[in-house]
């Protein structure tokens, strides 16, 4: 079982999502997963031009290293978006890794994997970034199996650490448990059937000119 990781902060594995996302990542390995993380401050993702290319070819063309964490995100069994708090949302890296993956939303094309969040804060709103986050699972076609955050308290420590660091493991342990049991989640799979009857639309609607999507989507409608 594959679990890619994508760290959102400038800061790296240092930094306190890092350490936070550390928590995660044992649970996942001693639930027998493989882990994989890309470190979005080493990694070349500009945003998003508006261009159309990724609808009409399903490829992007902006020579950076987006099209290579696609390829690493829906080769893997799950993945984990973790960054800290800026100005109630995630960082810049990840909205412009999440704006560049517009056309894998159009296409739905991580239904069936499984998400896990992280988040930190200097002093809190962790709820309105995760659920961000979440919905941003949600809109790629994935499941979000739940999410962890905490504000800091002070030079690299959490407050009450040891129940935060717990929680974290149990996170990473539910992923790999959900992807194994394929588990359910009503609530999401009604926000996917809905999202999904809105995605074929849009690209019924543009489809002279959304050549890869209009393909893609006769093809799963064919299956
Ligand atoms: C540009 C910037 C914006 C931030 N915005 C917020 C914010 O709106 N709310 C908050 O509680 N903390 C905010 N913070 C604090 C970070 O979320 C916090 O220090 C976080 O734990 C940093 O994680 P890192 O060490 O993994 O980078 C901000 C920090 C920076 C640098």
């Amino acid at each position: 079982m594959k679990i890619i990781a994508i760290n959102a902060s400038p800061r790296g594995m240092q930094g306190n999502t890092g350490r936070l996302l550390d928590e995660v990542l044992a649970g996942v390995v001693a639930s027998g997963g493989q882990t994989e993380v890309l470190l979005l401050k080493s990694l070349e993702v500009r945003p998003c031009v508006a261009c159309d290319l990724c609808h009409k070819t399903g490829i992007c063309n902006i020579p950076d290293d987006y099209e290579g964490i696609k390829e690493q995100l829906l080769a893997a069994d799950g993945f984990i978006l973790a960054s800290p708090n800026y100005i109630y949302s995630v960082t810049a890296q990840l909205k412009a890794l999440l704006d560049r993956l517009n056309g894998v939303i159009h296409c739905q094309s991580m239904e069936g994997k499984y998400a896990a969040l992280v988040e930190t804060s200097g002093g809190g709103e962790d709820q309105e970034v995760l659920d961000y986050m979440a919905r941003s699972v949600n809109l790629l076609g994935a499941t979000a199996v739940g999410g962890v955050g905490s504000p800091v308290a002070g030079f690299r420590a959490f407050p009450d650490e040891e129940a935060l660091y717990a929680r974290a493991r149990n996170l990473g342990a539910e992923l790999c448990a959900c992807i194994r049991e394929k588990r359910r989640f009503p609530e999401q799979e009604a926000f996917h059937a809905a999202f999904r009857a809105r995605m074929t639309g849009l690209v019924d609607f543009m489809q002279e000119q959304w050549v890869f999507e209009r393909e893609w989507w006769a093809k799963k409608r064919a299956q």
